[in-house]
Parts: structure tokens; C-alpha cells; sequence
């Protein structure tokens, strides 16, 4: 049983179906570029990058995982980005496909490509499933978007409230009880 204040909506937002066409589509964007590095931000991302990076499926293609945090077990960002595992990488000179679960403040992101730029890459592009563009406050606009969806919380396919919810294969939204 969840112990939090939240329900999830009657439906589901984008069907499993729906996440798996689009996958396909976007796999085919991202195989004409020649990215010699996934960078996968934990822990939303985490499903989209296995999935999308199998569909890429290259030899040479490498897949990190490192650690950007902003939320505590709430619904709102706390602003302030948290970022690991950026230290051990093997990343200089090399092009980068960075990849998040969603784009809501943008703060994240924005962070992220920052940090990442430090290391040398030769280029940074970026990847989110979910787009919450009505939501940006930092002037920053990913490459590769899967979805463009409202102003709701969502959770389901890796993304999390309180590090619940992440297993579901479908995105739903959170609705208070
Ligand atoms: P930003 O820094 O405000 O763009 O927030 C990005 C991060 O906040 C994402 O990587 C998610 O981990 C989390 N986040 C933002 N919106 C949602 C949501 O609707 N559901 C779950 N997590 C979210
Ligand atoms: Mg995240």
C-alpha cells in the first residue's frame, strides 16, 4: 500500500502502446546522429534510457548513469540541483546524448548540460521523454522531446513520487485524495 496523499488518475495518461511507438520514432532520430555517449540522469530516466538505448543499439555507443537530485518527497523542485558521478567519466572529447525522464522547471537540465561542458565533450545534446514546457522557468529547450504534456504530476515509467510508482509501464498522473 502507498502512504501518500495521492491517487492515480482513472486512466492512464500515455498508454504502455503509445510509449512504444514513439520510442520507435525517436530511436530513428537519434540513430542519424552519431552520439558515442548516452549520459542517463538517475532515477527517473532510468527505464526510458534502457529502452531508447536499445532501440539505438550501436556497438560502439556507451551508456553512464549519474545522479542529478532537486526533489525531496515532494511534488514541487526545490530549485537546487544536486549532481555525481560526472567525476570518473570518460567524456572529454567524445559527443553526448544526455537523457532525462522530464523537463518541468528546466533547472535540472540546465545544470546538468553545465556540469557536463566542465569535462571537454566535443557536443552536448539533449533527450527527455516528457516535456512540461508551460512550466520553464530557465531558458532551456531539449533537442529531443517524446511527449509535450500539461501542467500535471505524472508519474509511472521511471518517474517517481517519494520513489513510488516508478515500476508502472504506463505514465499516469497524481491526483490528492
Ligand atoms: P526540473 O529541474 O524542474 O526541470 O525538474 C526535473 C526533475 O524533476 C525531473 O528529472 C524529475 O525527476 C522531477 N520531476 C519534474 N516533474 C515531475 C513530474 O511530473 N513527476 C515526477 N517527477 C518530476
Ligand atoms: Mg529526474
Amino acid at each position: 500500500m502507498s502512504n501518500t496523499p495521492y491517487k492515480l488518475s482513472n486512466a492512464p495518461l500515455i498508454a504502455e502502446q503509445q510509449i512504444k511507438n514513439r520510442l520507435e520514432s525517436l530511436a530513428q532520430e537519434l540513430k542519424a546522429c552519431d552520439f558515442d555517449v548516452i549520459l542517463s540522469a538517475l532515477t527517473g530516466s532510468y527505464m526510458f534510457a534502457a529502452d531508447i538505448s536499445r532501440k539505438i543499439a550501436k556497438p560502439a555507443l556507451k551508456i553512464y548513469f549519474i545522479k542529478a537530485s532537486s526533489y525531496g518527497d515532494s511534488t514541487q523542485s526545490s530549485g537546487k540541483v544536486q549532481i555525481s558521478g560526472l567525476e570518473k567519466l570518460d567524456i572529454k572529447g567524445k559527443r553526448i546524448l544526455l537523457v532525462d525522464d522530464i523537463l518541468d522547471t528546466g533547472n535540472t537540465m540546465f545544470a546538468l548540460v553545465q556540469a557536463i561542458a566542465e569535462y571537454g565533450p566535443t557536443s552536448i545534446k539533449t533527450c527527455v521523454l516528457l516535456n512540461k514546457e508551460s512550466r520553464r522557468t530557465v531558458d532551456f529547450h531539449a533537442d529531443f522531446v517524446g511527449f509535450e504534456i500539461e501542467d500535471k504530476f505524472v508519474v509511472g515509467y521511471g518517474l517517481d513520487y517519494a520513489d513510488e510508482y516508478r515500476t508502472l509501464p504506463e505514465i499516469w498522473t497524481l491526483e490528492k485524495l
